[in-house]
């Protein structure tokens, strides 16, 4: 039963083409959206968290994860080049495990879009209370409404996020009357991105000393309990999610077959080296050694004894204690004036990025309620701004809460359990296609699948139970709650399970106002 209710590739593939899609994308506007997508609060606030769990051992764990994200990048190529539909790894799964898998994939990718939504509402808010409010206006938010309680890890004295609450409704009001980005203000979003990561790199760098990376992995390597390199790595992973984005794109791609892959693997390329130099850049300019608790392991990330240490004067300029990591680094070396820019910069881009992933959410929901799977009454569509405005509510609801009560690093550990366990199963995909499909046409084929789809499946499962445990428990409890939906609801509305081919049914397209990022507004 489980691998029961597989939806033919070939009625998926037709369904697509049936659809008058303006194949218009070219590699580079690919690569520009998926690191419009890429950088956003891991690089700009996560960076922090990094280093309170592996201290200068940070710089290995941007290539670890890097590394499990190349792999599993190649994977998605392959298999986005072949299904170039909307849904992406919820179809793909679909397609070749069948429904049930499928569901579960579906339900995990709401932890990775809305969950890592809600992380970036956090990472802007840190920005905004501190940069623009107290930096540039002097301004000083109570401290009840810059963070959530303390009992959820968030601050002293905290109550309620309330920047990162409004940014979340705000981002979600966009979307329901149908605004989207151009591909021109993604690009210039992009631009002002990389020159502050450039900027902070030149100056950072060559201000490294060599004591600041002593002792280098204080947190171990690979410990249980979310500490050291190989926790790090599982965290800041979320500095890397996003580039699946790319496959979502692929229907409006020209000549996906050669363009997807190019997009995936160059913005994750790219984004690599830059993380790898910010964290170099960082630490070396004003250390970045963890606050550690009385047993010599760094405290836990999020913990509430982090809370009120980072609370305590004698830490406040601690790299790991910061809620904007990269324009504090700056502010500690002297270039106060560019560290606000470096703010500004942020401020400015990441409310894209969580437009992007809560889009990216509304889409899952809608081809799974296309689906049957969910009520159709989620896919209601706007008469007027013809969005999927319940869906869109209901998913900007719970985010903007979510973002209010807890912190970054806790948000973004959840969102990359659901990531990971996507990942897992586009590589699976992957591998069973090649096995049972092998003449199908594949334009772009990952290279010694047979050692990288392994590698992806190991590198995913790794990180994932490097992840607190917290994180870690948190994706089979929401696996449960899929299941009592699944067996409750999805099982028997399914349209593959009810016997309807789904060929007429509204396309995505026809509501959707085009890809933010990508499409022009209407
Ligand atoms: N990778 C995105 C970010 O770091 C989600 O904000």
């Amino acid at each position: 039963m489980i691998f029961g209710r597989v939806k033919p590739l070939d009625a998926i593939l037709a369904t697509a083409e049936k659809k008058s899609l303006h194949r218009s994308l070219g590699a580079f506007q690919l690569t520009l959206f998926g690191i419009g997508c890429i950088i956003g609060t891991g690089i700009f606030v996560l960076t922090a968290a990094g280093a309170q769990k592996a201290g200068p051992g940070l710089i290995l764990s941007f290539v670890i994860a890097g590394a499990v994200c190349v792999v599993a990048a190649l994977c998605y190529a392959e298999i986005a080049a072949m299904v170039p539909v909307a849904g992406s790894a919820y179809t793909y799964t679909y397609s070749v495990m069948g429904e049930f898998l499928a569901w579960t994939v579906g339900w995990a990718l709401v932890l990775e879009y809305a969950i890592a939504a809600s992380a970036v509402s956090v990472g802007w808010s840190g920005y905004f209370t501190g940069t623009i409010l107290e930096s540039t206006f002097g301004i000083h938010l109570p401290d009840a409404l810059r963070a959530g309680p303390l009992w959820l890890g968030g601050a002293e004295g905290g109550f309620f996020n309330l920047p990162a609450f409004v940014i979340a409704l705000l981002v979600t009001w966009l979307l329901m009357i149908g605004t989207t980005e151009s591909a021109r203000v993604n690009a210039i979003l992009v631009t002002i991105k990389i020159t502050a990561l450039v900027v902070f790199i030149i100056l950072t760098l060559p201000m490294a000393q060599a004591g600041n990376f002593n002792p280098f992995m204080p947190g171990g390597f690979f410990e249980a309990g979310g500490v050291g390199v190989g926790g790090a790595a599982a965290t800041i992973f979320f500095a890397y999610v996003g580039f699946d984005a790319v496959s979502t794109a692929a229907e409006e791609t020209r000549n996906p077959q050669r363009n997807v892959p190019i997009g995936l693997i160059g913005s994750l390329g790219i984004c690599t080296i830059f993380y790898m130099l910010v964290a170099a850049g960082a630490i070396g300019a004003i250390g970045g050694q963890p606050i550690m608790g009385p047993d010599g392991i760094p405290l836990i990330t999020g913990s509430p004894e982090l809370a009120r240490q980072c609370g305590l004067p004698q830490n406040a300029e601690l790299l790991v204690c910061s809620n904007e990591a990269l324009a504090h680094v700056l502010r500690t070396i002297g270039y106060g004036q560019i560290g606000n820019w470096i703010g500004y910069a942020a401020f400015l881009a990441l409310p894209s990025v969580i437009l992007i992933l809560m889009f990216g959410q509304t889409r899952i929901f809608f081809v799974m309620s296309r689906d049957g799977l969910l009520p159709d009454a989620l896919s209601k569509v706007h008469p007027k701004w013809k969005t999927p405005y319940v869906v869109t509510a209901v998913t900007g609801l719970g985010v903007a809460l979510a973002a209010a009560m807890l912190p970054v690093g806790q948000l973004a550990d959840v969102a990359n359990a659901g990531t990971l366990y996507a990942f897992f199963m586009v590589a699976l995909a992957v591998m069973m296609l090649r096995k049972r499909d092998p003449h199908r046409e594949r334009k772009f084929r990952v290279p010694a699948l047979w050692l990288v789809g392994p590698l992806t499946m190991v590198g995913t499962l790794g990180l994932y139970l490097l992840l607190p445990l917290a994180a870690i428990l948190v994706l089979p409890i929401w696996a449960l709650i899929g299941f009592v939906i699944y067996f409750g609801y999805s099982y028997r509305n399914s349209h593959l399970g009810r016997g309807l081919v789904e060929v007429h049914e509204p396309e995505i397209h026809d509501i959707e106002p085009g890809i933010p990022g990508i499409d022009e507004p209407r």
